[in-house]
């Protein structure tokens, strides 16, 4: 398994372009069994994740090709992808492959609204919390689909296709608003999902469903009103900037101090955060193109953030700026109110030497004068990426481990953040 090994102590300086959402890229991807027609989809990320599911979808007989792929020194891998179901050939997606990456239980939706039919894995517990599916089902019922348990599948009927409805979801869900709009867009008669996740990326799917043909009503509100179609058509989409990708770099910055412009990403994806790393004491400023972030000061200001769905402050950030708080002149405290277990980066920045209290959902960071190197490793992709920032801050040498984390969700993390002059080299097993 390759390792990261980091030198902490330098300052960044620089540019680095920001690549499109993994968490967009995955539904919309996932869209592609909704027409028998070409979706192009523009700006995929070249991720573990990207790859996995595009085999994925391949079991379903979705065929994909990518565009002038290139090779050599360019950052920003933005790749071009088409896909075409033309024919459904496998309505069953397995344990094997919904087990490895949860987003691809997504696919019950849209395959039940095409074929009437599926038989989707479910997917098991996770590093960072139970994460039910319950929501999910509980919207596609509302569709009219007949849904059972069996085995450790969902296995989901709808003969006569699915028909609109009206679903409230009492928790808001990223996964289940996703699964929900995908196959309202095929559904007859008109849906509409109350307590709608308001995600960008949920956005960015309903944006490409509308160019596919469906009639979608109250994008960005918590009230989506979806007119489905029979029918729906090939469409050509581009992903939308990466916005944990934008904060994780921007929390870099503020943590090791200096200054980068992130090419390529929009403050409003990330009003809440950037506005939590104002107060920590770096600067956001919006230039053509992207966001300037620099911290001139030594000083960390502690900050109290408790996690929120969009336009909270995002969990999939809560690690990285626990990272940067771990250094600041005062105590920090960060509620976690997504995910039950999202604090498995905790112990192994205690072994850089932070000073961190867990008490249930809150952890109290006291800021430390100084980190040490040390390995560590991780079990989920943020978590993971947390680690790098702090090696990043810390003294010596550290060496994160399971690196694979990293490749599920960061494009070339070590080449875009050494540009900017940091320490950091990936060492192949
Ligand atoms: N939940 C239920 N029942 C359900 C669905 C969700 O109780 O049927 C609960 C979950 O257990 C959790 C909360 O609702 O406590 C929110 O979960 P959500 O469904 O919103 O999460 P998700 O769709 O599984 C997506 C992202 C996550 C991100 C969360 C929250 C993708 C591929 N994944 O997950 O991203 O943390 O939304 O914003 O979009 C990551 O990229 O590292 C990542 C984990």
């Amino acid at each position: 398994m390759d390792r990261i090994k980091i030198v902490g102590g330098s300052r960044l300086e620089g540019v680095i372009p920001i690549s499109g959402a993994k968490n967009a890229a995955l539904p919309l991807m996932i869209a592609s069994l909704l027409t028998s027609d070409r979706l192009t989809l523009k700006n995929v990320p070249n991720l573990a994740d990207v790859a996995l599911l595009a085999r994925i979808l391949r079991n379903h007989g979705v065929d994909h090709s990518i565009e002038g792929k290139r090779a050599g020194p360019a950052l920003h891998l933005g790749e071009t992808f088409h896909f075409t179901a033309r024919d459904i050939v496998d309505t069953t997606a397995p344990y094997e492959m919904v087990s490895r990456m949860r987003a691809s239980f997504w696919v019950l939706g849209p395959l039940i609204a095409r074929m009437g039919q599926a038989r989707v894995s479910l997917p098991g517990g996770c590093a960072i919390g139970t994460r039910p599916v319950d929501l999910h089902l509980q919207g596609l019922k509302a569709l009219g689909a007949d849904i059972e348990i069996d085995a450790g599948y969902v296995v989901a009927k709808a003969p006569k296709g699915l028909r609109g409805g009206r679903i409230t979801f009492p928790k808001v869900s990223v996964g289940a608003t996703h699964n929900v709009l995908l196959a309202a867009a095929l559904a007859k008669g008109e849906t509409v999902i109350e307590n709608a996740a308001r995600e960008p990326e949920v956005g960015d799917v309903a944006a490409c469903l509308v160019k596919m043909g469906a009639l979608i009503e109250g994008v960005g509100t918590s009230t989506l009103r979806i007119q489905g179609r029979d029918r729906l058509e090939g469409a050509t989409h581009t992903v939308l900037p990466d916005r944990i990708e934008t904060g994780t770099f921007a929390f870099a910055v503020a943590a090791t101090g200096g200054n980068v412009v992130l090419e390529g990403t929009r403050r409003d994806l990330l009003d809440t955060a950037l506005a939590v790393l104002e107060k920590t004491g770096a600067q956001v400023i919006d230039v053509p193109d992207g966001i300037r972030v620099s911290r001139s000061g030594d000083v960390i200001e502690p900050v109290s953030v408790e996690t929120q769905p969009f336009p909270g402050f995002p969990t999939d950030l809560q690690a990285q700026l626990m990272a940067l708080v771990t250094r600041a002149k005062g105590t920090s405290v960060i509620r976690e109110t997504i995910f039950e277990n999202r604090f498995m980066h905790v112990q192994e920045l205690a072994r850089l030497g932070a000073d961190i209290q867990l008490n249930g959902d809150r952890a109290s960071i006291r800021g430390v004068a100084r980190l040490r190197g040390a390995p560590v490793m991780a079990t989920d992709l943020r978590a993971s990426v947390s680690l790098v920032i702090a090696a990043l801050m810390a003294e010596g040498e550290t060496t994160v481990n399971r690196v694979y984390h990293l490749d599920r969700g960061f494009e070339r993390l070590e080449e875009k953040l050494s540009r900017c002059g940091a320490q950091i080299e990936r060492i192949s097993a």
